[in-house]
């Protein structure tokens, strides 16, 4: 196993514990939403934004138990945005993780809540945060919501519903994907810093410009593995963007000149982390990671 498998294997084992401890019980009422929320939360995912944030800790020397309330907090934001994105009004999907998506394992009216409660838990938490001064806590609440709402990941997911069976040019698909997929990653690096306590504005700087990078390049490799992928791999059903006339990278650009785009992304991702020494490294593996992955 290489350094970055291992490393995110700890992340992912980290943050379920974690979650474990903050999702509620199945066994209180009402049971079905919380189990609704478990069984999106706790599905078998990647990781990858409580990982940014341990990592943009790590960079500037934060490793510990700080860290893992923003770490939930943004993996229950994913899992509500996965959840209301499977949704039949928006993309409609019947499998996510492998497994049946949220509203197929319950029903419809369950999983809107169990994405909506697991949105408030995700501030509860962050509120709520063992951390030295209310000032910080505040912020990070900050970070979030701006990150999620409608001028973020909230408003990029309009874009993408807007955008059905229309052409977008080139830059407002661009801004599309940096919008439902970028600002939650970007914001994950955000709230990992902060918890560092870091005041370098030029370090944070350089961390953002490469959490933009690896946010539009996430999001141009799934919109690639939506069309090279295959569902037993990705875990969800492979074609489904042609099929509802979604717009993206490899239907705009063709596979061959997404691809060669995302390499462009990945390059510039490594290259923002120049003043920083080796701590970066498993960013900068992620980096490749991310336009590598087949999953
Ligand atoms: C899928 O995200 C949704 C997008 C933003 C493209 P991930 O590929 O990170 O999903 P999981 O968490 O690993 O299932
Ligand atoms: C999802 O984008 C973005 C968010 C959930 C905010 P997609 O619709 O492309 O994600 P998948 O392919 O269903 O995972
Ligand atoms: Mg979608
Ligand atoms: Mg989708
Ligand atoms: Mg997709």
């Amino acid at each position: 196993m290489n350094s970055l498998n291992k490393a995110l294997s700890e992340a992912q084992q980290r943050l379920e514990t974690a979650l474990e401890t903050v999702l509620p019980n199945p066994a209180l009422i009402p049971n079905r939403l919380h189990e609704a929320m478990r069984y999106a939360a706790l599905g078998p995912g990647k990781r990858l934004r409580p990982f940014l944030v341990y990592q943009a800790g790590a960079l500037f020397n934060e490793s510990g138990p700080v860290l893992d309330a923003p770490a939930c907090a943004v993996e229950m934001i994913h899992a509500y945005s996965l959840i209301h994105d499977d949704l039949p009004a928006m993309d409609d999907d019947d499998l996510r993780r492998g497994r049946a998506t949220c509203h197929r394992a319950f029903d419809e009216a369950t999983a809107i809540l169990a994405g909506d409660a697991l949105q408030s838990l995700a501030f509860e938490l962050l509120a709520a945060a063992e951390m030295p001064d209310a000032e910080q806590r505040l912020a990070m609440v900050e970070i979030l919501a701006r990150a999620i709402g409608s001028r973020g990941m909230a408003g990029g997911q309009m874009m993408d519903l807007d955008a059905v069976g229309k052409a977008p040019d080139i830059a407002e698909l661009e801004d599309m994907h940096i919008h439902k997929t970028g600002m939650l990653m970007l914001a994950s690096l955000q709230l990992g810093a902060r918890c560092a306590g870091v005041t370098d504005q030029k370090a944070i700087r350089s961390l953002e410009k490469y959490g933009r990078a690896i946010g539009l390049a996430f999001q141009v490799q799934d919109d690639l593995l939506d069309v090279t992928g295959d569902a037993e791999t990705t875990g969800k059903a492979s074609g489904a963007d042609a099929e509802r006339h979604k717009p993206t990278y490899p239907g705009l650009i063709g596979v061959t000149e997404a691809r060669a785009f995302a390499e462009t992304l990945c390059d510039s991702a490594i290259s923002a982390l120049d003043d920083f020494d080796g701590r970066a490294d498993l960013l900068r593996e992620l980096a490749r990671y991310i336009i590598q992955r087949d999953h």
